[in-house]
């Protein structure tokens, strides 16, 4: 028997058994060495994790859905980088677990939002987007300027993401209750915003 192309396309079972192969093989040689790849699994020179109330606001900016109307992740295009700045690099997000790229922009990305405002402008954003950006369609979020976090369990999350390669030490994590406890919801996910993008800058 010969193997001809005629042969392959008219016998479906040597049809699915080559494409699974071709797939397979196609698929390990460029996905494997993405997790080998300095690029994708090492921070950027100079990074730091996420300090304690920004970690805490990375949660609520989960737990409020933000991610359903804000993509972080500018792709390499010229309309893109010219209104948001350097495309995004997989460095920056070797410790976001889970990553917040997002795929909805109902609003604009905010891979690079750290900076751009003061804290001032944020919080008027926050309480009523309305009064800062007459047209905006955001819904406001009032109610994080009065709700006060404990800190409770901010050291369980650090150990948590510490167990997946998340530098934190051991004095980050005793210090994580007290430098969260007391401030509210609003202040910390202000903390968060304002870090985004920071560590391309070697800023943060
Ligand atoms: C229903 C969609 C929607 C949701 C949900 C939403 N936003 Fe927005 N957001 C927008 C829109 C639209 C704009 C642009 C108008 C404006 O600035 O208010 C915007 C603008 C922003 C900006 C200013 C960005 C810039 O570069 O000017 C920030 C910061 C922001 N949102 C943060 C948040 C945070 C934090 C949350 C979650 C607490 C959130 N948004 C939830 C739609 C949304």
């Amino acid at each position: 028997m010969s193997f001809t192309h005629e042969k392959i396309e008219t016998s479906m079972p040597w049809l699915v058994v080559l494409v699974v192969l071709v797939v397979s093989v196609g698929g390990l040689v460029e996905i494997l060495p993405l997790f080998f790849q300095k690029s994708t699994t090492e921070p950027l020179p100079g990074m730091h994790p996420y300090t304690a109330l920004q970690l805490e606001g990375r949660d609520i900016y989960i737990r409020e859905g933000c991610s359903n109307c804000h993509s972080q992740m500018i792709r390499p295009f010229r309309a893109e980088t010219e209104r948001y700045g350097h495309f995004s690099v997989a460095a920056e997000s070797v410790w976001d677990h889970p990553f917040l790229w997002g795929s909805k922009r109902t609003g604009p990305d905010l891979a690079r939002v750290g900076g751009r405002y003061s804290d001032d402008w944020h919080r008027a954003h926050l309480n009523n987007p309305r009064d800062v950006v007459p047209e905006s369609n955001m819904p406001g979020y009032p109610f994080l300027a009065t709700s006060v976090l404990d800190g409770k369990d901010t050291p369980a999350k650090m150990r948590a993401l510490r167990t997946v390669g998340v530098p934190y030490t051991d004095a980050d994590v005793a210090g994580s209750s007290a430098a969260v406890a007391g401030k509210t919801e609003q202040e910390a996910l202000i903390a968060y915003l304002q870090g985004l993008g920071l560590a391309l800058k070697g800023v943060n």
